[in-house]
């Protein structure tokens, strides 16, 4: 039997005279009524004036949180310094921390992973046809200078390493180009000169500067017998 065919209850009597009001309220029986009020009073909280308090666990939550984001940028606001996560930021240009040494080889090793080592491959032996070697290349491991002005302005059109000629682009990485610093130059050009079975002496940062001034008017890339021409193969 279903609620509703069951008309009506059994303490509810319609009052005499009730009129069409009160024979429908009377079709809800009491049970009926406790049940519907039993569903509201789940739905909805009971209306009362003032406001609730934050219940006290999530307080404590927030509490801990902040007691932690406190002591966290109390710990690791490292002083505020704009520069604190730069690639570039150079021991003594400011900041009191202890000083971190360059290291030329460590730095020339990520920038050589990061753009040399693509074509000129990790093993520094290049693509035969494509990408000349490094590894015990005269270019890199003779005069100096003529390996940093082939970093600083690229290299194009033939040019014969280790007895296989080669033809393609080599970007620059001076002013024309990437513009890296005396200072990443004379570690890519260290780096290279000692990796490998690479065992040249170190270039510095003072002699990349006199490249870098001794060219200053060269504007496109060099071609092998130019730099040939300025510094004969030993
Ligand atoms: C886009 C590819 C490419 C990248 C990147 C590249 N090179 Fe080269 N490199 C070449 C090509 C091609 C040549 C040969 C150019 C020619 O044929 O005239 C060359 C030639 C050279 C040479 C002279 C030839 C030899 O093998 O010794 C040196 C030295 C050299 N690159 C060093 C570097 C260094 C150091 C870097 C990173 C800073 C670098 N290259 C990045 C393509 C590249």
């Amino acid at each position: 039997m279903s609620d509703q065919e069951k008309p009506s209850s059994h303490n509810h009597e319609p009052a005499p005279g009730a009129g069409h009001e009160q024979h429908e309220a009377a079709a809800y029986g009491d049970e009926e009524m406790v049940h519907v009020h039993k569903q509201l009073e789940r739905e909805n909280g009971e209306p009362e004036e003032g406001f609730t308090p934050v219940p006290l666990a999530l307080m404590v939550c927030f509490g801990v949180l902040f007691f932690w984001t406190g002591m966290y940028f109390t710990k690791y606001n490292g002083d505020f310094r704009p520069d604190v996560f730069s690639a570039d930021w150079r021991p003594g240009s400011g900041g009191q921390q202890g000083e971190v040494a360059f290291d030329p080889i460590k730095r020339g090793d990520r920038l050589f992973s990061n753009n040399c080592a693509t074509c000129h491959q990790a093993d520094g032996n290049g693509v035969p046809g494509a990408f000349p070697p490094l590894d015990g290349s005269p270019w890199v491991v003779g005069a100096p200078e003529r390996f940093v002005k082939i970093v600083m302005r690229g290299l194009q059109g033939p040019v014969e390493v280790k007895g296989n000629t080669y033809n393609g682009n080599m970007p620059s990485y001076g002013e024309n180009g990437l513009d890296w610093d005396d200072r990443d130059i004379s570690a890519i050009t260290t780096f290279v000169r000692q990796s490998w079975s690479n065992e040249a002496p170190a270039i510095s940062e003072e002699l990349v500067a006199e490249v870098r001034a001794s060219i200053a008017d060269k504007s496109g890339a060099w071609s092998a017998d130019e730099l040939l021409d300025m510094h004969p193969m030993e």
